[in-house]
């Protein structure tokens, strides 16, 4: 029996032990941090999927969010039967609340006897339980479209209305006559034209794309007070709600432009009454006071 060589590092039965040990266990060990390193994409940390661009953003994006329009993008009108199915038929499909029943023409030829007009100006303004623009606002169902849902369920009950034209109805055609008819007399205003231009993009079909063109050629200021007007004061300012003066509505607008534009301009920047200061927004004092000119020169 010859011992070790002298040297050898395993000398005991423990080291033995240990050595075979750590021969199945160092592998194992790299083996582990090698797969955990390959499949670390549940991982946090730099250089892993939740630090990409997408998810930070998702997670620091604010609460609140604002859905802001495209002012100058050309805007699809539904039709009047989308209208009701979207929105009237709540109510006047079933009859609730004494809503003159779709196709009833019993409940609709005294109602039809009245007119066309007097028909919009109810649905634009309410009635009884007839919640103004059957509860919409201006921003989803413009008077145009609300128009064509009157005529829509009118002549499916008993009615003979034409179609409403585009350019005569509801408040956008008081404003945009209005703002046409100052138009030519101030060429030279850049206002009045923008405001032309806009209610006539407004009440044209979205395949007239002319008249937006020449909108968004025009001054800086009058496009931001267009914008503003668009996304904020119309809530109020195009129904006339809680009695705002109603954009369009000479009448309405008259007894307020006799006071200087500077007492004007500060209304709309500090409030008066029911309207809130800068219509509630944050906006810039010159983008309100551009509102305030885009409104004014559809009056003027
Ligand atoms: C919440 C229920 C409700 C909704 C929604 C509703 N209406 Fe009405 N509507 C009524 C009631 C109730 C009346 C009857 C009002 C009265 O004569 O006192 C009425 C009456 C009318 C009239 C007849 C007005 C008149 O002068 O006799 C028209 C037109 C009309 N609605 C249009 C619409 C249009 C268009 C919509 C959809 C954009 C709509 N309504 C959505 C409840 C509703
Ligand atoms: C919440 C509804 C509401 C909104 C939004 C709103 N207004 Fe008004 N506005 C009113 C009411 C109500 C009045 C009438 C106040 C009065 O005479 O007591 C009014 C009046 C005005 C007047 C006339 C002041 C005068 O008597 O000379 C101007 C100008 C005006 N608003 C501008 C704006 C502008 C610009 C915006 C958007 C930035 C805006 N409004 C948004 C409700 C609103």
């Amino acid at each position: 029996m010859s011992e070790a060589p002298h040297g050898a590092p395993i000398k005991t039965p423990g080291q033995l032990v240990a050595a075979i040990i750590a021969s199945f266990a160092v592998p194992i060990v790299i083996i582990v941090l090698l797969v955990i390193y390959v499949d670390n994409s549940t991982r946090t940390g730099a250089g892993t999927d939740s630090l990409s661009e997408a998810e930070v953003t998702a997670r620091i994006k604010p609460f609140a969010q604002v859905d802001i329009r495209d002012a100058n993008a050309p805007r699809v009108y539904k039709s009047g039967e989308e209208v009701y199915k979207a929105v009237c038929s709540a109510c006047h499909a079933s009859g609730a609340a004494g809503a003159p029943k779709f196709t009833n023409t019993a409940d609709w030829a005294p109602r039809i006897a009245q007119g066309f007009d007097t028909l919009l100006h109810t649905a634009l303004s309410g009635k009884g339980a007839m919640p103004p623009r059957g509860g919409t606002s201006p921003d989803d169902y413009s008077d145009f479209e609300i128009a064509r849902a009157v005529a829509y369920m009118a002549n499916n009950s008993g009615g003979s209305f034409p179609e409403p034209a585009q350019p005569a109805v509801g408040a956008a055609a008081a404003a945009a006559s209005g703002a046409a008819a100052a138009a030519p007399a101030g060429a030279s205003d850049a206002g009045a034209a923008q405001a032309a231009a806009a209610m006539a993009a407004m009440a044209s079909v979205p395949q007239a794309a002319a008249p937006a063109a020449v909108g968004a050629q025009s001054a800086d200021a009058s496009q931001a007070g267009k914008a503003l007007y668009q996304q904020v004061c119309q809530a109020c300012h195009a129904a006339g709600v809680l009695n705002a003066p109603k954009f369009g509505d000479k009448d309405a607008w008259a007894p307020r432009l006799k006071e200087p534009m500077d007492t004007v301009y500060n209304y709309a920047l500090h409030g008066k009454g029911a309207m809130p200061p800068k219509g509630g927004s944050t906006a810039s004092d010159a983008d309100v006071k551009a509102a305030v000119d885009y409104m004014v020169s559809a009056v003027k």
